[in-house]
Parts: structure tokens; sequence; C-alpha cells
């Protein structure tokens, strides 16, 4: 399996940290943010990865993970995007670099407590599709900034809503996705969101109507720390009392 992470966008939830550096390279506790997601992949056996980003900081990517040998990482391959047209975007520019594997792309904003390794394995043995990662949010107001999805009495994911007023469940869609390589002939189907972005989440819901999409449920702490300032704080915080990825 290929691993991809997300490492783009202009982080403007928050300016002005986000003026003079990549969101993704600000500390969490006591190490640049990106270093947690790589860390999870690695961690979970996934060792070949991608990194994509844009923007003017680019380079400090190189400056700290180098050939990534330091982090575990075996092959470690960039790929820059030259506009902020969203996410799944981004995971488009990895086409070539996936080829006919399987891949989790994992956004790297997202911090962990436990490992994915089960949803990693889960996905091995999964026959096609994709495949999601939920984690209970008790505050409504944390998942009005973040994919939601609705669940029918079965407990099957009917679609995913993004940034819902009125969210349809307590759980956050979050940025850790699996998918077989069909994810590349969805993308150049997608249109723009009201942001002016190519969604994740409609990538996601195509999976759904497809009939295609699994999910896990996550244990454990998962925070988005580009979600908000005090989000971005809370990581902090937990990361500093109980570490990550263990
Ligand atoms: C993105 C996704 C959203 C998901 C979140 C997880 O939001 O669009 O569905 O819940 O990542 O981190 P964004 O951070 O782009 O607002």
């Amino acid at each position: 399996m290929k691993g991809v992470i997300l490492a783009g966008g202009k982080g403007t939830r928050l300016h002005p940290l986000t003026r003079i550096t990549n969101k993704h390279l600000l500390p969490i506790y006591d190490r640049p943010m990106v270093t947690y997601a790589i860390e999870a992949l690695v961690n979970a056996g996934v060792r070949d990865l991608m990194l994509v980003t844009g923007g003017t900081h680019a380079g400090e990517f190189f400056r700290l993970l180098g050939d990534g040998h330091q982090y575990g990482i075996e092959r470690l391959f960039y790929a820059y995007q030259e506009r902020e047209g969203g996410i799944a975007e981004a995971l488009g520019l990895a086409e070539r670099f996936v080829g006919d594997d399987l891949m989790v792309v994992m956004l790297a904003d997202n911090v962990l407590e436990r490992s994915i390794a089960p949803a990693v394995e889960a996905f091995e043995h999964q026959e096609r599709g994709g495949r999601i990662v939920l984690s209970r949010v008790a505050d409504p107001r944390h998942l009005r900034h973040l994919g939601v999805p609705e669940l029918d009495g079965g407990g099957r994911v009917v679609r995913i809503v993004e940034k819902p007023q009125e969210p349809p469940s307590d759980f956050a869609v979050t940025g850790i996705y699996f998918y077989d390589a069909s994810v590349f002939e969805v993308i150049p189907t997608l249109e723009p969101s009201g942001r002016g972005e190519l969604e994740i989440t409609d990538v996601n819901n195509w999976f759904i109507a497809q009939g295609t999409m699994e999910y896990d449920v996550l244990e454990g702490f998962w925070g988005d720390a580009g979600e908000s300032i005090d989000a971005y704080y809370a990581v902090n915080d937990f990361v500093r009392r109980n570490g990550a990825n263990r």
C-alpha cells in the first residue's frame, strides 16, 4: 500500500502564523506537525510515501525530511500543487506514484493517539472501493467545521455532509482515507465546491453511492490541528500530556 500525505493549502484559519510558514510545519509540542502523520503511516507499515505540498514554503519540507530515511520512510517522493485546488486535486497529483496500488491518504494536520494499523489491515482485505475513518466528536461546534457522516439504521454511511450547520451524527470524518486506484477516475469528474475546491467529501460520496465505502471508528484521541487556533492548541495540549501514535 502506498501512502499519500497532503500538506498543502493556505492554512487561512491559522493566519497570521501561516503567513510565515506552511501550517503543517508549525510545532505540535516538540516537533513539526507533518511528522505525526508520517509516523502514523510508517508505524502502520506504510513506507512508500508521497508528500504533496504547495505555496511558498515547500522547500522547508526537504530541509525537514530529506530522503525520509531518518523517519523510517523507505522511498519518499514529493509533488508540488500549483494552485489551491483542494484536497481531491492534490490527491490527483499522486496518480503516477500510486499506479495500480492501494493507497492511504492522510491530511498532515491530523494527529492521532492510537495506531491506524487495524484500518490499514482491514483495507488490505477489502475487495475494492474506499474506506474512511470516523471519530466520535461530542461537541457539535467542532462538527460544523468538519465532514460528518449520516448513518442509516443498519449503521451504513448514507452520505457525508461537509461542514453541516446541523450535524447528522456525532461522528467526524477524519483526514485518513483509503482508496483503490479507481479514485483517479473519479477526481477528473468533480466540480469545484462553493469554496472553489475539489472536495474529498465529493470523492467519498461517490464511493458511498457505488456501495463500496466501508469505515472504521477510531479509538482514542483524534484532532484536526488546522481546524482553528483553539483546536491547534487542544492538539498541542493533548500531545504534550499523552504523546501520539501509541
Ligand atoms: C477536511 C475535510 C473534512 C474532514 C477534515 C478532517 O476539512 O474536508 O471532511 O473532516 O478535513 O481533518 P478541511 O480541513 O479541508 O476544512
